[in-house]
């Protein structure tokens, strides 16, 4: 098999259950945007992955919209980007199918994110929610994707869309899906919990204390870092000695990632200082960061028709991508197209 060269093209989504929250906004939205002058990009608002767990039909539609307009709002440029929600394009679906019938059962079992979510009611879940990763890697591969630029949770996906690809390429000898490169980089991969920062921060958590949400007014902003989680000792003056001081390590990632710096570089600068001095620096800098995204995002939400016009606009341009895709794959499984 002889691998042909793909063209650099972004792929990335997000699930439209429950708001956006500061990890969303830096794990992911905020290097999309950072990407999206660099190669073709392709961000999708992926409703269909959100119906793997229960949601109200109309909170589902302005979940989704609302998801739109935090990428809008965050610098996702709709004439640079194409953005859209992947219901409209129902190759997604279509190549979903195929890449179950690829995936062995034996994969999904693996996935760790299948087994955090259904815990132990595992019989109980949705098939959808099972199947998950085979439809994320039918939204990365529909587009030829070559990188997808996610939090450090959803790498074991990305892994595994790899290994779809590897399979379907090696089981009809033909090398016709790139093997995509995750690309988890910067400081905020991970963004903890802010009363626990031993877990992720997720917009499901039980107390809304917990995260930071895109929505978030400027005194919410301050009240929540300020009562964040931490420990009694000064701030050390290199990362080394964070090791064991789960919170503390967390806010300096986030104050580097929200102030577009190394880590090393704030923990140099606050080296000495106490809690009293680092979190109000740390309010003051989300409030100058976030409440802007907010304050458009909110703006943005007054016009829902406007919205839904950038995404049918956007899915009209993914169509165009993804069909050809879609009907090559038909082809190459021998699925019989008149
Ligand atoms: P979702 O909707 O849970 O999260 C969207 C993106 O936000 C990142 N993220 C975080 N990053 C850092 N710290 C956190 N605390 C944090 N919480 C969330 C996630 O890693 C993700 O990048 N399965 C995906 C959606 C998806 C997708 C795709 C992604 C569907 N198809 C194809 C990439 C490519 C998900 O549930 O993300």
């Amino acid at each position: 098999m002889t691998a042909p060269t793909f063209t650099p093209r972004v792929f990335s989504g997000i699930k439209p259950s429950g708001g956006l929250t500061l990890g969303n906004y830096l794990g992911a939205i905020k290097r999309w945007v950072d990407m999206q002058g660099q190669m073709e990009s392709v961000y999708c608002v992926v409703d269909l992955h959100a119906i793997t767990v229960w949601q109200d039909p109309a909170e589902l539609r302005d979940g989704t919209r609302e998801i739109a307009a935090g990428m809008i709002a965050s610098g996702i440029d709709p004439s640079k980007s194409i953005l859209f929600n992947q219901s409209q394009v129902s190759a997604h679906a279509e190549l979903g199918w195929i890449f179950n019938c690829v995936s062995r059962v034996g994969w999904m079992n693996r996935m760790t994110q299948f087994k955090d979510k259904a815990g132990s009611n595992a019989e109980k879940v949705s098939l959808g929610l099972y199947a998950y990763p085979s439809l994320m890697a039918a939204d990365i591969l529909l587009y030829h994707a070559t990188h997808v630029p996610v939090g450090e949770d959803q790498k074991q996906h990305v892994e595994l869309t790899r290994d779809i690809a590897s399979k379907f390429n090696h089981d009809f000898g033909e090398a016709f899906f790139p093997l995509t490169e995750p690309v988890i980089d910067g400081p905020a991969t991970r963004v903890m919990n802010l009363r626990d920062g031993t877990k992720k921060m997720s917009k499901s958590g039980e107390s809304d204390m917990e995260r930071i949400n895109m929505l978030d007014d400027a005194d919410t902003l301050v009240k929540k870092f300020k009562k964040a989680k931490t420990d009694p000792e000064p701030l050390p003056d290199n990362l080394d000695d964070l090791a064991g001081r789960a919170e503390a390590r967390n806010l300096i990632d986030i104050y580097a990632a929200l102030d577009d710096r190394t880590p090393e570089a704030v923990i140099t600068e606050y080296a000495g200082a106490g809690w009293g001095k680092f979190k109000p620096a740390l309010a003051d800098l989300s409030v100058a960061k976030l409440a802007p995204i907010s304050t458009e995002m909110k703006r943005l939400m007054n016009d829902p028709a406007e919205i839904d016009r950038t995404l049918a606009q956007g899915a009209q341009k993914a169509r165009e991508i993804a069909n050809p895709v879609l009907e090559r794959t038909y082809d190459i499984v021998g699925l019989l197209r008149g």
